[in-house]
């Protein structure tokens, strides 16, 4: 693959150890990828009073793919992060699909121990523009008794459509099962129209079997019985709550890759582990960097990099298999460089069987 662009913003904490760890991996089974490297971050919010300049999607328009660590640390309020840097990235390249595959990768330990890989391997299909994460809104009468705030939801149908058809192409490409994550009996307007948008999209794929559960009983599916799970869509806030607890039951949030994805193409998508900058282990070389490895699989995926897409997943799953090498999240009391090397050789191995 020569000729690819690629944007890389490290970011924050363990953000820049788990992407250089991923870079050497993606460069092990694809030589002559030109990376670009831009350091808006948290420090470049202190530094310069932006988490980046306000012509930052202009920069990175023109890139194949952008490939995030990830952004936020003590200092900086959250909400500045976030809004400074990923939501605004998000929405300028439209990536309205948060794609999160939850799988128990073999060799790892599940809080569900008796589970195997073939018992839980669910893809997340996250509505990522809009929803519950809105900027409308306020706060009323603040510092008085009366003081209130209002925090509004936007479903609009070009967006639950658009989410919803993308959900259920993967699912007839996979197992053919699709759940939709709802609130139907609490929140009284939005999750009804989104209901009543999954039922009349389901009629475009009658190959598809579909049922609604309730956001709160899906979490306990998630739990108790994921082999009766494949894929399921879920609002922007259902969808990122149920990610994060399916990546806990796998083997932690240090092994779950994420997508942005723009389906339509034109604009770069953005890849990212689910994880944050960790700051509580930041500094320590002993971040997993799998979760942004298989991030970086992801990508080469969506390149129509198939081969080495494969080679990668295939040496993440070997190594971890093995169990000799693993950080400190996985038990073990290996660095990040020792399993990046491991991951990163093995990989080499593999893509060249492939190609010999
Ligand atoms: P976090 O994901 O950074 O950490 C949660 C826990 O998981 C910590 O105990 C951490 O040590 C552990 N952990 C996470 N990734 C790991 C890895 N690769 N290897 C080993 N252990 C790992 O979430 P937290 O603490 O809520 O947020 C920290 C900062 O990151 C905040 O500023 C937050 O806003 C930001 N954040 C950024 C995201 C992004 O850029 N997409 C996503 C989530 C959080
Ligand atoms: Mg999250």
């Amino acid at each position: 693959m020569s000729n690819r662009r690629i944007a890389t913003i490290p970011g924050d904490g363990i953000g820049v150890d788990v992407t250089t760890a991923a870079v050497e991996v993606i460069d092990a089974v694809v030589p002559g990828i030109e990376w670009t490297e831009f350091d808006w971050s948290c420090e470049n919010y202190l530094r310069t009073g932006a988490m980046m300049p306000a012509d930052g999607p202009e920069q990175l328009a023109g890139f194949d793919a952008i490939f995030l660590g990830a952004v936020g640390f003590p200092g900086v309020p959250d909400h500045i992060s976030l809004w400074g840097l990923l939501i605004p990235l998000r929405r300028a390249f439209g990536q309205y699909v948060n794609l999160r595959p939850v799988r128990l990768l073999p060799g790892t330990e599940s809080a569900l121990r008796d589970r195997t890989a073939d018992d839980l391997d669910i893809l997340i299909v996250r509505e990522n523009s809009e929803g519950e994460y809105s900027e409308i809104g306020g706060t009323h009468n603040p510092g008085r008794p009366d003081e209130f705030v209002l925090q509004e939801s936007v479903f609009t149908r070009v967006g639950c459509e658009r989410i919803m058809r993308y959900a259920f192409e993967r699912a007839a490409e996979r197992g053919g099962r699709l759940c939709s994550a709802t609130k139907s009996n609490g929140l009284i307007h939005s999750m009804p129209y989104w209901d009543d948008v999954f039922d009349r999209i389901a009629t475009e794929y009658p190959g598809v079997r579909t049922r609604h559960m309730h956001v709160d009983a899906l979490a306990a599916e998630i739990v108790l019985h994921p082999d009766r799970l494949d894929v399921i869509v879920g609002s922007n806030l259902f969808g990122d709550i149920l990610s994060d607890l399916a990546a806990a039951v796998t083997g932690g949030l240090g092994l779950a890759p994420s997508g942005n994805i723009n389906p339509d193409r034109g604009v770069p998508s953005m890849f990212e582990a689910v994880h944050g900058s960790a700051p509580d282990i930041a500094g320590q070389g002993i971040a997993n960097p799998v979760a942004q490895i298989l991030a970086g699989a992801m990508m080469l995926e969506h390149l129509g990099e198939h081969a080495a897409a494969a080679a990668v997943d295939r040496a993440v799953c070997e190594i971890l298999a093995e169990g000799r090498i693993r950080t400190p999240d996985l038990g073990g009391t290996s660095t990040t460089e020792e399993l990046r090397t491991a991951i990163a050789e093995r990989a080499a191995e593999v893509a060249h069987l492939a190609t010999a």
